[in-house]
């Protein structure tokens, strides 16, 4: 059969406009949508916009618009925003579309039908911003933790899916496709999840004695269907499930991308829906981290909310896609700011990217009158560049397979860099004074055909700009198949190179701040010290040793998994020699949280264990922690 792909965003809710935590989700959907198309594999993308529940129709009445007229306006921005930035969505779909309505209560009556539904009476903590009853283990001081707010205790009769039914059978899918929920600390949450207690029934309505605004369910109309029941089967839905082509065709290769924020509803709630429903799981669910602004979660209320489409406007559509793909590691929360989109763009783009093409342009215009040269019978160096391009574009595309997209761009970089070296060392402007057209023009011509290579493949990221550069190497019509591409020889001799201008201009930060930056680099260079603030952006927080085991290859390092605090990590430590897993399991450590994960024999590390050692030659000595600090403490 033929592959397919399916890539779904989150339907976001329209009690918010979009911000730049929306748009990081979908960018990451349209690449990967865009990148599985480049493979060749017949895809599909949907986002969409959630509509029902008490959140909306709250926002509404603030609004003093009718909960159905103010969502027309809000999904509306969202498709608009979407659009006005090449979002290539396949499809979108919103809740309160008929097509959807019928199929929810399709799937409610179904279940119902097989005995999966019943009807009884729930007390409990509900939380309006999550729109779902918090177990007390979730809930912080009375409080629901992630919007800070105090819950409301609600007692009334409802409706019950018997999730707890399914509570074993998710355990044993989980274990045995263990890729199912992706990147593993998420698996390791829900498993826990799933170990630690009974999974309680999921209250599946509300009364319409309070909340009108929902899809009626189809056995009782005093009630209305729990929005997070309605909204999930969006993904189904919009295929035209059951009977649909769509959902024939795509389903079976269905990738979910959301933020752990709600991990819950799609790895425990949406799995055990469409077991009782007897639809096959989803194939993945791909969970990122929260983009901070400095640190502070972004929301409409902290009044720090970045809209997408000022920063495309101020920075480029490209350049934003890239740093958003670039700068947030999978899995992990990642801190936005300006000055980092600076960087990325003046040091990714602009020097490596942007300059070898400058570079190379400029030379072929001077040298070869702007002609692509034929290669040389002297074509040293070239096997090296065959292969570092296959090397790095196999890579890029296991690791964007796996959505590790930076280490990906990261191994497309190492090439770009290659061949910037490749310049310094061939030194063209020496081959051209020596007269040696024959060299200089392999060269030239070897360059070309890997910023040829490059812009292919970049092409689900630089939208705009890949088009460009393949343009002016009158390469439109050349095979972007990939073993084409990683012959290194796709370029038409003799034809000649179209203007391209500076693609990435860089940018100058603001002055004032990069001044105090240098001075405070300067006197900490001068006095060896830093300030509080310097030492404060290093978060150490007291960590459990959970599970420790060796890892084959080497005799120094450790794999740990970590209980800290609000998560689980997994980290390489290099004490193996010193310590045996025994030693450490059940030990409490400090953790440096917020390091760059690194990956060190296949592993990747989530952060750094603290060790002394009083010279090189000693052996490192890991700093246990007394056990009365609790997991999760920060140092400081
Ligand atoms: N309506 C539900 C989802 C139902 S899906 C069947 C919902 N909507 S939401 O509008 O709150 O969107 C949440 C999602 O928006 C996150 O899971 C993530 O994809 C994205 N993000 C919102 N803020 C974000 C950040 N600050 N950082 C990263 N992603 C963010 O939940």
């Amino acid at each position: 059969m033929e592959r397919t792909f399916f890539v779904t965003t989150p339907i976001y809710y329209v009690n918010a406009e979009p911000h730049i935590g929306h748009a990081y989700t979908t960018i990451l959907a349209d690449f990967i949508y865009r990148f599985n198309l480049s493979l060749g594999i017949d895809s599909y993308f949907l986002t969409g916009t959630d509509e029902y529940g008490d959140k909306i129709f709250t926002a509404a009445a603030e609004k003093n618009m009718t909960p159905q007229d103010y969502s027309d306006k809000i999904s509306g921005k969202f498709r608009a925003e979407w659009d006005s930035i090449d979002i290539k969505y396949s499809d979108f779909i919103r809740t309160t579309d008929d097509r959807h309505k019928r199929i929810v209560q399709y799937v409610l009556q179904k279940i119902y039908d097989k005995g999966d539904i019943y009807f009884g009476s729930y007390g409990g903590n509900y939380c309006m911003g999550c729109e779902r009853f918090l177990t007390d283990k979730e809930m912080v001081n009375g409080k629901c933790p992630d919007h800070n707010k105090e819950t409301q205790y609600i007692e009334e009769k409802n409706y019950f899916f018997k999730m707890s039914k399914y509570q074993d059978w998710l355990l044993d899918y989980i274990d045995k496709n263990p890729d199912f929920i992706r990147p593993e600390r998420y698996k390791n949450e829900v498993l826990s999840l799933l170990r630690s207690d009974r999974l309680e029934d999921l209250c599946i309505s509300r009364p319409t004695s309070r909340l009108t605004w929902g899809i009626p369910l189809p056995f009782d109309n005093n009630f209305v269907t729990y929005v997070w029941f309605d909204a999930l089967i969006n993904y189904i839905s919009a295929l035209g499930y059951p009977d649909g082509d769509k959902f024939k065709k795509y389903w079976s290769a269905a990738q979910h991308i959301i933020a752990k924020d709600i991990l819950k509803p799609h790895g425990i709630f949406w799995p055990t829906m469409l077991k009782a429903a007897d639809i096959e799981p989803y194939t993945h669910l791909n969970v990122h981290g929260y983009w901070n602004m400095d640190d502070a979660k972004m929301s409409k209320s902290l009044g720090n909310v970045v809209t997408p489409r000022d920063l495309i406007n101020k920075y480029g559509n490209d350049q934003i896609r890239y740093f958003l793909l670039k700068e947030m590691t999978f899995g992990l929360d990642a801190r936005f700011n300006e000055d980092l989109i600076i960087d990325k763009i003046n040091f990714d783009l602009a020097n490596d990217f942007g300059n070898l093409i400058n570079r190379t342009f400029n030379m072929a215009g001077k040298f070869f009158s702007g002609k692509i040269p034929e290669f040389g019978n002297d074509n040293a160096g070239r096997d090296d560049l065959v292969a570092g391009i296959k090397k790095s574009a196999e890579d890029y595309i296991l690791f964007c397979s796996k959505f590790q997209i930076s280490i990906g761009l990261e191994r497309l970089w190492e090439f770009i860099r290659s061949l910037n070296k490749y310049i310094d060392d061939t030194k063209p402007w020496q081959l051209a004074k020596d007269n040696n057209t024959d060299k200089l023009s392999s060269v030239i011509r070897n360059l070309l055909e890997g910023i040829y290579g490059i812009s292919v493949l970049l092409s689900s990221v630089l939208i705009n700009i890949s088009p460009q550069i393949i343009a002016a190497l009158n390469a439109a019509g050349a095979s972007s198949n990939l073993d084409a591409l990683l012959s290194m020889n796709n370029l038409t001799s003799g034809t000649v190179l179209g203007e391209l201008g500076i693609l990435f201009p860089k940018i100058e930060k603001a002055k004032p701040e990069a001044k105090a930056e240098s001075d405070k680099e300067k006197r900490m260079n001068e006095t060896g010290l830093i300030d509080i603030g310097d030492f404060s952006k290093v978060d150490i927080r007291v960590a459990k040793v959970i599970k420790a085991e060796r890892i084959d290859g080497s005799d120094k390092l450790l794999y740990l998994t970590v209980d800290a605090g609000q998560e689980q990590r997994n980290i390489v430590a290099g004490i193996a020699h010193v310590y045996s897993p025994e030693d450490v399991e059940g030990k409490k450590i400090l953790l440096v949280f917020n390091l760059k994960p690194a990956t060190l024999f296949g592993k990747e590390s989530q952060g750094m264990l603290l060790a002394a050692k009083k010279s090189n030659k000693d052996k490192p000595q890991v700093i246990f922690i007394d056990d009365t600090i609790p997991i999760g403490a920060r140092l400081g």
